[in-house]
């Protein structure tokens, strides 16, 4: 199977480097829509719009199924990606619930979300643990501030922007103890080490990595040609996927119009 991943931007580039670490040969192609990121302050309408334009070019380039390795696409329209096109959709948010709710059913039952305000609106995370667990408690917290520190690379653990920002979103928590803690942006891992600063009792549910595990499970992804595209300026994301993928991109990395599609 040759497989396409997408996200607003950097965010994706998290579960590549899931992929990579199972399968260091996988090819795949990538497209991340850094001209329109971020898709999180954006309402469903837009967010529809350009998930549609995203699949439509990684279909162009014929991949047979698709991650969508956006939990704000993912909790938003993942449906109406299921129903325009006939490939299969892996959005990241069904499986991180899974592993929340397995972790927080063993211990005192309580699972928090962190996410950007389209996917906390949106409700997706909550619904799916309640369907599951119906006792489970969930307290949800958009971090709108999150992606644009991640990708500005404000990731270090003593970073005091970062630090200030994550203190101030979980403090609401920090005495609930929450079990499980679903990372619910794919750029989220990067703080990990921020985070369970503030959040030392929880166990953090990376999103990508509990997706990648279950795609790899059940698909078999061919050996090949790794291939990135972006509709912003190519050289830009090359500096900053490097502190997303842990290597130097030395694959091509090609511009494409997305509008157009
Ligand atoms: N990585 C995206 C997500 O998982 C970031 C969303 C954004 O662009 O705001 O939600």
């Amino acid at each position: 199977m040759r497989i396409g991943i997408f996200d607003s931007g950097l965010g994706g580039l998290t579960a590549v480097r899931e992929l990579e670490i199972h399968n260091p040969n996988a090819g795949y192609v990538y497209f991340g829509d850094t001209a329109r990121v971020p898709y999180g302050t954006k309402g469903k309408d837009v967010i529809s719009r350009y998930a549609v334009q995203d699949s439509r070019f990684l279909l162009s380039k014929s991949v047979d199924a698709i991650v969508v390795a956006c939990c704000t696409v993912s909790a938003t329209c993942l449906p109406l990606l299921e129903s325009t096109f006939r490939i299969p959709f892996f959005g990241v948010v069904e499986p991180a619930v899974r592993a929340a709710v397995k972790t927080a059913s063993a211990k005192n039952g309580r699972i928090a979300v962190l996410g950007t305000s389209a996917t906390i609106k949106s409700g997706a995370f909550e619904k799916g643990i309640k369907r599951l667990a119906p006792s489970i408690s969930v307290t949800s917290i958009p971090c709108p501030l999150l992606v644009p520190l991640v990708e500005n690379g404000h990731i270090a653990e003593d970073d005091r922007l970062s630090n200030i920002a994550v203190s101030e979103y979980v403090s609401s928590i920090s005495k609930q103890k929450p079990d499980a803690v679903i990372l619910g942006c794919t750029h989220y891992p990067l703080l990990a080490g921020i985070i369970s600063k503030y959040l030392p009792d929880s166990e953090l549910i990376n999103c990508s990595a509990v997706t990648i595990a279950e795609v790899l499970a059940g698909n078999k992804i061919d050996d090949g040609k790794k291939e990135f595209y972006v509709s912003d300026d190519p050289s830009q994301f090359s500096t900053t996927a490097k502190m997303f993928l842990r290597r130097e991109i030395t694959d091509s990395i090609e511009q494409t119009d997305i509008e157009k599609l």
